[in-house]
């Protein structure tokens, strides 16, 4: 969930190591800071807060040179502060490191190496790693880390530097680290966003690796010491997809290119009628799907069950990814899964695929960030192309996840000669119908002034929009703090109908579907009983003015698609009320862009 970012190369560390970090301040934003070596000293400094206050702190301070480390962190051993803030150092401040991750086993580490003398200033895990390094530094740099990670358990993205070797140390288990190739410089990064517009040569490092870094030159090992050779690929991330564009927050430019996103995931896909995927499933195998992700992806997951079972007849199943990891999980013969995953580097997804994985299952991934680790660890990949979600709540990606799915369903219908060709076509008209609901922005803040206020939120929807109610109460939750719940519309006299009072904002989905004149009885219900409703409608009948207090209207498209329109006015509510609020929309309160810990 941190971001680490590392320089050494012919120029200054300093501005690219803040400006990587600023980069990387979306994964994690509790506490910053960097070192710098030079003249075979270590110069540390430490912020709590922003990396701009870490910034501003370095002005005065004039550190120079030209290999750095730096790290912007979310607490997960200790309070954000700035003695638990990376980087640590050992003893003797002789060495420091930067971590992402965890050390599960710090406890019994830290006992040891504080009997035998090592004084520790935080209360961080990764403090052990530095003193560890240090009790084998008769050695080189190089070794003496090789020598202290046998000894950890637990997972781990890392750069080390120390004093006097002219190399950086980088080793990976469980969190991402990439190297960029420049000329005469190599930059190091847990996201290639901190790398994006200095190199687009880059090298990603598998798990048990260890890159020993100069200027000039890299060298991979593996866990036995044996080099590796590495393919240098190209980066697809441009600087201008990283940038805000003129929106006030990220999400809110992620919001808005939804259509483009969605045309990019599309894009090359669906010409002459049919669908191109470069996956090889062979629908006559595939006996049973199993679909698993966490948070906004795994509700993509639930509209996925609803669709592939309803377009294709294929039993799926869904599971949060945490719960798949630890319950044993049967897999036969036949069975694919599926894991999404918007940055590809969630902890309990890549633990759900690796269980899978050993269980003999063949694996797709649904994934974003090209080059991430579920990418590269699954048998085969849909790419969303939606380009970079900065934005802690994910937006774009869902739409992507969604329409991804779809396309995959589709796949499966093209081999068995059924192919919905009215689905294929109305899903081309889909980017220019949310063009059409993002102009209702506007009123939809109106509509957020008059909210924001609330403590509690109801959101409602059946059959495939009742995922999209969960992942409005998810949206609403995660950036504005208002307590917001999604139900299927009929559990509501099930046992939350109790809570509806004035206070009580219901927000319907209420497309005209199959389901329609049920969530139409649903909102009688509400509306007996004094709620307020707030109702998205792509059709106005005359009766719904009586049933409701607000409407929002979309256009009108296929039942299978319509998540991927009803979603974009809970998108905007949620975010036009955080921003109504005054929140940190972009980084809300303890929450980071990508969950690399379990
Ligand atoms: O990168 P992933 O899609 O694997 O992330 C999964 C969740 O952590 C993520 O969707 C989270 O729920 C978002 N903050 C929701 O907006």
């Amino acid at each position: 969930m941190c971001g680490i970012v590392g320089y050494i190369g012919n120029k200054e560390a300093l501005p690219f190591l803040i400006n990587g970090l600023k980069k990387l301040e979306y994964r994690g934003y509790d506490s910053a800071g960097f070192c710098i070596q030079h003249d075979g000293k270590l110069s540390v400094v430490k912020r709590k807060g922003k990396v701009k206050e870490l910034e501003n702190a370095s002005k005065s301070l004039k550190i120079t040179g030209h290999m750095g480390i730096a790290h912007t962190r979310w607490a997960t051993h200790g309070a954000p502060n700035e003695a638990n803030a990376h980087p640590h150092l050992d003893c003797k401040g002789a060495i420091a490191i930067v971590h992402n991750g965890i050390i599960e086993n710090y406890g019994a580490l830290k006992e040891m190496l504080k009997k035998e003398g090592h004084r520790f200033f935080s209360e961080t895990d990764t403090e052990v790693l530095a003193h560890l390094i240090e009790k084998f530094k008769g050695k080189n740099l190089e070794s003496a880390v090789a020598m202290a990670l046998k000894l950890v358990e637990g997972t781990f993205g890392l750069l080390v530097i120390d004093k006097t070797s002219q190399e950086i140390i980088a080793a990976k288990k469980g969190s991402p680290l990439l190297l960029g190739i420049g000329s005469q410089e190599i930059i190091i990064a847990s996201d290639a966003s901190a790398i994006a517009g200095h190199t687009k040569k880059v090298v990603y490092l598998n798990d048990s690796e260890m890159a020993i870094i100069s200027s000039n030159n890299y060298v991979v090992k593996n866990v036995n010491g044996k080099v590796v050779e590495k393919k240098i690929h190209d980066m697809e991330m441009t600087v201008q997809q990283i940038e805000k564009r003129g929106f006030k927050h990220f999400m809110a430019k992620e919001i808005f290119e939804q259509p483009l996103a969605i045309e990019n995931t599309l894009r090359g896909r669906i010409g002459d009628g049919r669908i191109k995927l470069s996956i090889d499933v062979d629908v006559k195998k595939v006996k049973r799907i199993i679909i698993t992700a966490c948070g906004t992806s795994w509700h993509s997951a639930l509209i996925g069950k609803y669709l592939i079972e309803k377009i294709i007849g294929i039993q799926v199943e869904v599971d949060y990814a945490s719960e798949f990891r630890y319950r044993n999980p049967i897999i036969k013969k036949g069975d694919l899964v599926v894991a999404i995953s918007q940055s590809g580097e969630t902890a309990d997804t890549l633990a759900a695929l690796k269980e899978a994985k050993q269980k003999g299952a063949k694996t797709l991934g649904v994934v974003n960030v090209v080059g991430s680790t579920v990418a590269r660890e699954v048998d085969f990949g849909i790419y969303l192309h939606a380009g970079p979600e900065i934005g802690v709540a994910s937006t774009k990606a869902f739409t992507c996840q969604v329409t991804a799915l779809l396309l995959f369903a589709l796949y499966l219908q093209q081999q068995k000669g059924v192919l919905d060709k009215k689905i294929l076509e109305e899903l081309k008209k889909i980017p220019a119908k949310i063009e059409e609901i993002l102009k209702e922005s506007k009123n939809i803040r109106i509509l957020a002034q008059k909210f924001k206020a609330s403590k509690n939120f109801l959101y409602l929807g059946r059959g495939l929009n009742f995922p999209v109610a969960l992942e409005g109460a998810l949206k609403l939750k995660e950036i504005s703090y208002i307590h917001a719940e999604g139900y299927p519309a009929a559990e509501m006299k099930h046992g939350p109908i109790a809570l509806i009072d004035e206070h009580m904002p219901v927000v319907f989905i209420a497309p005209k579907d199959d389901t329609y004149q049920k969530i139409i009885s649903n909102m009688q219900e509400i509306k007996a009983r004094g709620g307020t409703v707030i109702a998205i409608i792509n059709e106005n009948e005359p009766y719904i003015a009586a049933l409701t207090n607000h409407v929002i209207k979309v256009p009108k498209t296929l039942d299978i698609l319509s998540p991927l329109l009803n979603v974009i006015p809970l998108q905007l509510l949620a975010y036009h009320i955080a921003d109504l609020k005054g929140l940190n929309v972009d980084k809300p309160r303890n929450l980071a862009k990508s969950v690399t810990v379990e």
